[in-house]
């Protein structure tokens, strides 16, 4: 039987024990993963802290939205992936704090990414291509983006440069090096940023990868 980090009870993190679980079997379209690496999402923390109990979630439930590790038995219907390859997983259903983890999202790990930071990409990715995806911003437009120093912020600095799209991120002192190494144009956050964001120019689209407090300057711009 292998283990996983069980929950067994909402609270602080002694509610998690590490204990026997059985062993899932890969679906239709499923793979299984043995896990060198998890992902800890704020969610996993809110969710443990039972702050949104209108999740519903299972006795003795195994949180982590997200893991790296090798395939170890590929379900019904699944192409392309063999057992033995590196992936990183999104897993929406939860299971990543585990031995071992059935996922229906991956994509293949390239061998030059660690597996710590392969398990700590999937759910900000995921977040930075859907929103990119929605604003539909296209290449010579202006994106500004909020939170650029955050895990959201530097995947999406990174896709939108790559695809032509001009980048102001509004970021903290202390990350404007790096919105600059990332190949956006930086503005300090916080009062009076919308009027630093108006002498760059125009925007086309604005992406809060902050998530506090900056729904107001996002309408004005
Ligand atoms: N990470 C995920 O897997 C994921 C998935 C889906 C959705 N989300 C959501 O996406 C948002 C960002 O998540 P994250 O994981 O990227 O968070 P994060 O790593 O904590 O980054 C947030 C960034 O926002 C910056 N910030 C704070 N206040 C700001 C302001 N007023 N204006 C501009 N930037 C400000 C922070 O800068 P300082 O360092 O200066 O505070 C930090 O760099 C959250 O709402 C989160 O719930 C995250």
């Amino acid at each position: 039987m292998p283990n996983a980090v069980v929950m067994t009870g909402y609270g602080p993190p002694e509610v998690l024990k590490w204990a026997g679980v059985p062993q899932r079997e890969p679906g239709e379209g499923q793979i299984r993963i043995k896990v060198k690496a998890a992902g800890i999402s704020p969610t996993d923390l809110v969710l443990r802290a039972g702050y949104v109990k209108a999740i519903p979630l299972p006795p003795n439930a195994v949180l982590g939205f997200e893991a790296a590790g090798t395939v170890d038995a590929v379900g019904p219907g699944v192409t392309g992936t063999s057992i033995g390859d590196g992936v990183t997983a999104l897993l929406l259903g939860l299971g990543g704090y585990a031995e071992y983890a059935v996922a229906s999202i991956w994509t293949r790990k390239p061998d030059t990414v660690s597996w710590i930071d392969a398990a700590a990409l999937p759910s900000s990715a995921e977040a930075a291509v859907g929103v990119l995806r929605q604003l539909n911003v296209k290449s010579g437009e202006t994106l500004l983006l909020f939170g650029g120093g955050g895990s959201v912020g530097i995947i999406a600095t990174q896709l939108a440069v790559a695809r032509g799209i001009k980048v102001i991120s509004a970021v903290g002192e202390h990350d404007e090096t790096l919105a600059r190494e990332l190949g956006a144009a930086p503005v300090r956050y916080g009062a009076g940023v919308a009027d630093r964001v108006r002498a760059l120019g125009a925007v086309d689209a604005v992406f809060d990868a902050a998530g506090k407090g900056v729904l107001a300057d996002a309408i004005a711009l």
